[in-house]
């Protein structure tokens, strides 16, 4: 993973490093306190999961772990079923007309689909940001705590402490503290993208699902949000589809590749990428086919 990113903002942390996605602490007392403990390493999990469209199969028995505080990158030729197999795992396609499903998918061991669950919560919990900045047509503070009011997080007076303290993790606060009631139309792309992430983190996402989250974005704004990217997935598991298969490369630990309704091959993002067993993966990252 490259570290060059530190340079686009002094707010934003240097690349996650490796050592961080070492076991957690052994120290009696931080594990006493880690939010995590008692948790299962994998934070999503899928089983023998297949997906369709009416009768046609978009991928077909996908079993595969998301390991806690990783970031797992999507890839594949368009139609390849990245954002299909993203948006089932927070039942985002369950309204989409003739999709089915088999199999299943665990959050923190326990199934998606247990009926009773409370799907707002559980698109709290798995948050999603979209390939375009999706604002909502309120102010940009409105916009921050849109979330946090809906699931009663924070009310009154708290809401401006939360909105700030997001505004800042994404880098945004000294760009907008002067114009907070303003619309957030006027925001540059990148700016509303960033929006659109603090909006995300603010309801405290334990996964957050990115369908090409860049991909509207300028070079420097890219650059900006990968960054933040490599500094949330220690507290945050992220899963990130990308066409650029360099941003993969750059921002995540490991990688899946699809094609032709499989899921041709995954593992470690260094070794899909340089060690590839599959032919068609090879082809793939070698730019052969896509
Ligand atoms: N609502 C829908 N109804 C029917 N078929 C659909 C629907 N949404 C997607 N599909 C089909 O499912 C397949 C996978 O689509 P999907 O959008 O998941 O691909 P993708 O890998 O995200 O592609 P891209 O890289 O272009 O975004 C495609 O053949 C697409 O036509
Ligand atoms: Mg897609």
């Amino acid at each position: 993973m490259a570290d060059d990113a530190s340079t686009t903002s002094p707010q934003v942390a240097p690349a996650v490093t490796e050592a961080k996605l070492a076991p957690g602490p052994v120290d009696p007392v931080l594990a006493a306190i880690d939010p995590d403990r008692g948790r299962p390493a994998d934070a999503v999990v899928t089983r023998g999961l297949t997906l369709r469209f009416g009768e046609k199969t978009i991928l077909s028995s996908i079993d595969m772990q998301f390991a806690r505080g990783s970031i797992t990158a999507l890839i594949g030729p368009t139609g390849s079923g990245k954002s299909t197999f993203l948006r089932t795992l927070n039942r985002m396609n369950d309204k989409v007309q003739g999709f089915r499903y088999e199999g299943d998918v665990l959050l923190d061991g326990a199934s998606i689909w247990t009926p009773g669950l409370d799907l707002l919560n559980l698109r709290r919990r798995v948050g999603m940001l979209f390939q375009r900045p999706n604002p909502f047509p309120m102010s940009i503070r409105d916009n921050v705590v849109a979330g946090v009011k809906a699931h009663r997080i924070a009310k009154g007076k708290q809401l401006d402490v939360v909105a700030e303290q997001r505004l800042r993790e994404v880098g945004l606060w000294d760009s907008v503290k002067d114009r907070l009631g303003d619309s957030p139309f006027r925001l540059s792309g990148g700016q509303q993208q960033l929006l659109c992430l603090a909006r995300a983190l603010a309801v405290g996402p334990e996964v957050l699902l990115l369908d090409e989250p860049t991909s509207s974005l300028d070079p420097i704004s890219t650059e900006y949000v990968e960054a933040l990217l490599r500094q949330l997935a220690p507290a945050l598991t992220l899963i990130v589809v990308t066409h650029n298969l360099a941003q993969a490369r750059r921002v995540s630990h490991h990688t899946m590749f699809f094609y032709d309704g499989h899921l041709v091959e995954h593992g470690p993002t260094d070794d899909l990428f340089e060690r590839p067993k599959d032919p068609q993966t090879e082809r793939y990252v070698t730019g052969r086919i896509g």
